[in-house]
């Protein structure tokens, strides 16, 4: 049983408990020499409660992960309060089940790692109290950790992508370009100026009602646009792809989210239904959607390559893009960037969809990183705090504008 709990302090004040309170609750594998650095790492930034434990080589030794998402698709939305009281209730429970998993004790690991930007304010605090309570008893080094930048290293856990590439994160709450040129050394080449298209894809579902769906009540928004519009015909509506005469890598999606309300809206006048029932012309409006998201991500990464390998920012002949976020899972927009990086003579990477959404293992990774190359592992935590917003290294988007590279036109034929 842990002796961390609510009342114990652990999302409040340090506790003064003794360590070894806290470590007889693990099991222990007396004997076992683990010979690389081992990092737990803790992910509560948005709407899952996860952690893991990573060895230096890549090794997952144990991970564990509380998804909220059911909870969240009942209220039509993230309420960060609920958020908040969802990881208080589960966080313990999925620390102790990975480190568990993992046959490690809490004294062999090397450092814990915690996300402690950007996202939600009250997600993000719970993560990090918690985290610092366990620095406390297990006297380990802390690492901070940028939740963008954990999933742009995911990919180095997986395969061996060397230092540059581009990166292409697009999630719920993130829509980014960016060069990743060292462990914590990036260059913005272009962001989402409103919404990203994962927040874009959810609220399309909803105003669909994709819940009431028989084959989607249990998907996330992109989830069940992905799904419903293998049944549609992406033609049967044109919604033309935003910024198209724009010379940067930005990205915009609340013009097509826009667009697609009033396109439901006629159709529920033309149909004779009501708000919250189902469209028949549900699938086509899905598929026509997420034709035209992977139209314009493609676009604007097309761009971005083009302006790194006119900067020889990135390598002519051996260039990798790699793409990551919950939205990265979808396949279709990953098959129109592969339209993309074939045309350009680059390596398409993808984690699996499960390293692709919020997990511990990226965070547990990224404290690897960190670690190896030792930047931003904090001996010391006094004055450390969470920051719900903060952009992701230097932005150089200004000058990715001016530079106004042009985008040759490719066949989308997906
Ligand atoms: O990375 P993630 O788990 O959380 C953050 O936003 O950081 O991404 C969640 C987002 C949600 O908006 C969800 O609708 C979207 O990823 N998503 C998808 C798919 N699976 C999840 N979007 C498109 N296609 C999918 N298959
Ligand atoms: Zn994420």
């Amino acid at each position: 049983m842990l002796i961390l709990n609510k009342t114990a302090g652990v999302f409040s004040k340090p506790s003064r408990r003794k360590p070894y309170e806290f470590l007889r609750s693990f099991n222990f594998y007396p004997g076992k020499l683990f010979l690389h650095k081992l990092v737990l790492g803790i992910e509560t930034s948005c709407d899952d409660t996860a952690a893991a434990v990573v060895d230096e080589t890549g090794n997952v030794l144990g991970e564990a992960i509380h998804s909220q998402t059911e909870v969240h698709l009942k209220t039509g939305g993230i309420v960060p309060p609920v958020a908040q009281q969802l990881h208080r209730e589960n966080i313990q429970r999925i620390v102790q089940e990975a480190v568990s998993a993992s046959k490690v004790s809490p004294s062999e690991l090397s450092a814990i790692a915690t996300t402690v930007k950007p996202g939600l304010a009250l997600s993000l605090g719970v993560g990090l109290s918690f985290s610092l309570q366990l620095v406390h008893q297990l006297k380990k080094p802390f690492i901070p950790i940028h939740h963008m930048e954990a999933h742009a290293l995911t990919i180095r856990l997986l395969n061996k992508v060397e230092f540059p590439f581009l990166v292409l994160l697009i999630s719920g709450g993130h829509c980014l370009l960016a060069l990743v040129r060292g462990v914590s050394d990036f260059l913005l080449l272009g962001k989402s100026l409103d919404i990203a298209p994962g927040d874009m894809l959810d609220k399309v579902a909803r105003r669909l009602s994709l819940i009431k769906h028989p084959e989607c009540s249990t998907m996330s928004g992109g989830k069940a646009i992905e799904h419903l519009a293998k049944q549609g015909n992406k033609l049967h509506f044109d919604i033309k792809p935003p910024m198209q005469r724009a010379k940067n890598c930005d990205f915009s999606f609340s013009g097509l989210q826009h667009v697609t309300d009033k396109i439901i809206m006629q159709k529920e006048k033309e149909e004779g239904i009501q708000k919250g029932q189902i469209l028949s012309s549900a699938a086509h409006i899905a598929a026509a959607v997420q034709h035209t998201i992977a139209c314009h991500i493609a676009k604007r990464t097309h761009g971005a390559i083009l302006f790194c390998k006119q900067r020889h920012l990135l390598s002519q002949s051996n260039a990798v893009l790699v793409v990551s976020g919950g939205v990265a899972s979808n396949l279709y927009i990953r098959k129109a960037l592969e339209i993309v990086t074939s045309a350009t003579k680059c390596t398409l990477l993808c984690p699996p969809p499960r390293l692709c959404t919020d997990n511990g293992i990226m965070i547990a990774w990224n404290g690897i990183e960190r670690l190896r190359a030792g930047v931003g592992v904090l001996h010391n935590t006094e004055g450390i705090r969470y920051e719900p917003k903060c952009p992701l290294g230097v932005d150089i988007s200004e000058e990715v504008g001016e530079a106004a590279i042009k985008v040759p036109r490719l066949k989308m034929e997906i």
